[in-house]
């Protein structure tokens, strides 16, 4: 290890040391709670990979040639709460940070968001499915903290309002074996498709999660029972979303038409959630 000569290298040394400590206290902490109760553990299997763990499987080469890719998509169906998922995201996010570098700007958020967009998880057990969702927006809080040394939440209420969005689109509680959730619905995904002509506009395509293991019947968004329920437009950013970032569920007016798909709209307005 290099002499600390000056005292603010001296400063610097042990702030380093610091930083050290705590992020492998945190890691500790971390590996303590990777089983929550032994009846868990016998009925659904519930063990939660350690960091090392998660960090030494993402590290194969060709997983982190996909990683360099911020749309190359990644599936957990067994999420968790979300030990792959957020370092798959963190990592995509260092990608993007690195990429650039030179830039905090307009195209880094937007990139930031496709990341997210690529991410899916799905998990069994909703107390999980809301850690996992908390977890997500928390790597996506401190990234952006990180990279721009603001707080998102006083300098981006869009780009935070359409990340908790993608979030809860994309990591659904489900059991992937039977492909239903626990009120016997079709778990359903959300596809973000990147618009050919205008790259910062992007279309939300609703489908159902077993469509993917069906190679005979491809899954119709405009079956009748297909119907996206729109949600309400007059939601607020702030007192619409709990302390976890999940939606408080609001019902829809009775006379509101029923519709079934999402409008193309610019990355940064998916929060609105607006149907055709
Ligand atoms: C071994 S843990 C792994 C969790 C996470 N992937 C990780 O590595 O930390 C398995 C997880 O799968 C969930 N699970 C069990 N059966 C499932 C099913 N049929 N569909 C979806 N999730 C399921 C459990 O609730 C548990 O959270």
């Amino acid at each position: 290890m290099e002499q600390a000569n000056t005292n603010e290298e001296k400063v610097n040394h042990v702030n380093s040391e610091l930083r050290l400590i705590a992020a492998s206290r945190e890691e500790m902490e971390a590996e303590a709670r990777l089983i929550k109760s032994r009846e868990r553990v016998q009925k659904h299997g519930e063990v939660f990979t350690p960091l090392w763990m998660v960090r030494l499987m993402l590290s194969n080469p060709p997983i982190q040639e996909k990683l360099r890719d911020v749309h190359t998509t990644f599936l957990e169906p067994a999420a968790g709460e979300g030990a792959f998922l957020t370092e798959i995201l963190r990592q995509k996010l260092e990608h993007i940070n690195a990429d650039t570098q030179h830039t905090r700007g307009a195209n880094w958020k937007y990139q930031t968001l496709w990341a997210l967009m690529s991410i899916y998880g799905i998990e069994l057990l909703e107390d999980n499915v809301v850690a996992a969702r908390r977890n997500m927006c928390d790597v996506f809080i401190r990234n952006y903290a990180q990279k721009t040394g603001r707080d998102i939440m006083e300098r981006d209420e869009e780009l935070l309002a359409s990340a908790r969005t993608v979030i809860r689109a994309n990591v659904v509680q489900g059991n992937t074996l039977t492909h239903t959730t626990s009120d016997g619905r079709p778990i359903e995904l959300s596809e973000w498709r990147q618009s050919a002509r205008r790259k910062r506009k992007v279309e939300r395509v609703v489908f159902r999660y077993e469509t993917l293991f069906d190679d005979e019947r491809e899954g119709n968004l405009f079956d009748e029972e297909y119907v996206v329920e729109p949600p309400s437009r007059e939601f607020n950013l702030f007192t619409d979303y709990d302390r976890n970032g999940e939606l408080i569920a609001k019902e829809p007016p009775a006379d509101r038409p029923r519709r079934r798909q999402y409008k193309e709209v610019d990355i940064m307005q998916v929060y609105r959630e607006e149907l055709c």
